[in-house]
């Protein structure tokens, strides 16, 4: 029988929490070899200490997820060609900024029957057109890229809190039953759905909606004003999503992936933590200052991801048809004030 290797290009909060989640299986399961890869973008601690070397002391990420041991058989990887170099099973989780150059490094580096999967939220936007980061890795690297997204902040998952989420793959039913296998555990409930368009999307919209709430929260506007919010976000996600892949399919909208993962980024994510501090300042600070102050080095992606969205609304003549997307976008960049998201976003009862 085939034993697979594992490696994680990435180790922030959300991919330290991963590699738990992984470590504990490969150690049960016999088709994957036990020790799991990880690698981390290296950084000197304020100790002088690398963070690699901590991370194989200690079996634990101080920086992005401290406290939380992620099993003796992770082993972090400051270099990122020699930890991809043996690995069958890639798993891709940074912030979507910084796939685009990875991808570079890592063309030609990879195995021929590498298999990957995206958990990263997020698209970049060319010239050409969007591209879904899972898109990004298949072309660039030439491998067959599922995605995973659900309800999922990891710090709840980190201490076993249960959670669900969604694996969409394009064709091959038993490369995602693999994926589910690798990260299934009885507090972190995994099922497969065939629309990979439409779980990314899902996952990349939704930050995007959790800028909104966190916009309602800051200005005080009550939990009525932040379920409106989120249900016209929801229904720009889905009417967003159509225009892009028609096949994106209405079911994957009531997945973790969907309706789910809204919900909790809304209540409980840093996207919405940081948008309510901006709203709360009226504008008047930065959102990265506001990143670098209240997140520690941990990355939002919601209001890149806004700017990437109104990129695609303007190249597609879509403006007029997702005013709270459009809206969000205005109010990060300052051309709109916070309190616009319920005067513009209100408009988009209209559409149905
Ligand atoms: P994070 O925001 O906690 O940490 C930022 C990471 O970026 C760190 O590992 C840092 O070392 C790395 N980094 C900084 N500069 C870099 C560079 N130049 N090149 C490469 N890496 C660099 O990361 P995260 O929470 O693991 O998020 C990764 C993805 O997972 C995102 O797309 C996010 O939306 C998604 N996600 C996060 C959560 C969560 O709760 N944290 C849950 C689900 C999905
Ligand atoms: P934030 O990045 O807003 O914390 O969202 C995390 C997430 O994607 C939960 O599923």
């Amino acid at each position: 029988q085939k034993k697979y290797r594992v490696t994680i290009v990435g180790s922030g909060n959300w991919g330290s929490v991963a590699a738990k989640l992984i470590a504990s299986n490969t150690l049960k399961l016999s088709s994957f070899h036990d020790e799991v890869r990880m690698w981390v973008f290296e950084e000197t601690l304020q100790t002088g200490e690398k963070l690699t070397d901590i991370i194989n002391q200690t079996n634990e990420n101080v920086k992005y997820l401290p406290g939380i041991k992620l099993g003796k058989n992770v082993v972090a990887d400051p270099d990122l060609e020699r930890a991809v170099k043996d690995a069958n099973m890639l798993v891709f989780v940074t912030p979507h900024q910084f796939m685009e150059g990875i991808c570079k490094r890592l063309v030609g580096k990879i195995k021929g029957d590498a298999q990957a999967i995206s958990l990263i939220k997020g698209m970049e936007v060319k010239m050409e057109g969007p591209r879904m980061i899972s898109s990004l890795i298949n072309e660039q690297l030439g491998v067959n890229c599922c995605v995973l997204m659900g309800a999922n902040i990891a710090n709840e998952i980190a201490v076993e809190k249960f959670s669900e989420a969604t694996i969409g793959y394009r064709e091959d039913e038993e490369v995602a039953q693999r994926w589910v296998r690798l990260f299934s555990t009885p507090y972190f409930l995994v099922s497969a759905v065939q629309d990979v368009e439409g779980v990314e999307l899902c996952g990349t919209l939704k930050n995007v909606v959790a800028i909104a709430a966190g916009f309602v929260d800051g200005l005080e506007m009550g939990n009525n004003t932040k379920a409106a919010i989120m249900r016209i976000g929801l229904k720009e996600m889905k009417a967003f999503s159509k225009l892009m892949f028609p096949s994106v399919k209405d079911s994957t909208f009531f997945e973790s992936c969907g309706v789910a993962d809204l919900i909790t980024t809304c209540l409980g994510g840093r996207n919405r933590k940081v948008a309510e501090a901006f709203a709360r300042t009226g504008g008047k600070r930065s959102f990265n200052e506001l990143e670098a102050e209240l997140l520690q080095g941990q990355k939002l992606q919601g209001v890149s991801t806004a700017r990437e969205v109104y990129e695609v609304l303007n190249q597609r003549g879509w403006q007029e048809l997702f005013p709270l997307f459009r809206t969000v976008h205005e109010i990060c960049i300052g051309r709109l004030p916070p309190s616009a998201i319920v005067q513009h976003s209100g408009s988009a009862t209209k559409f149905s």
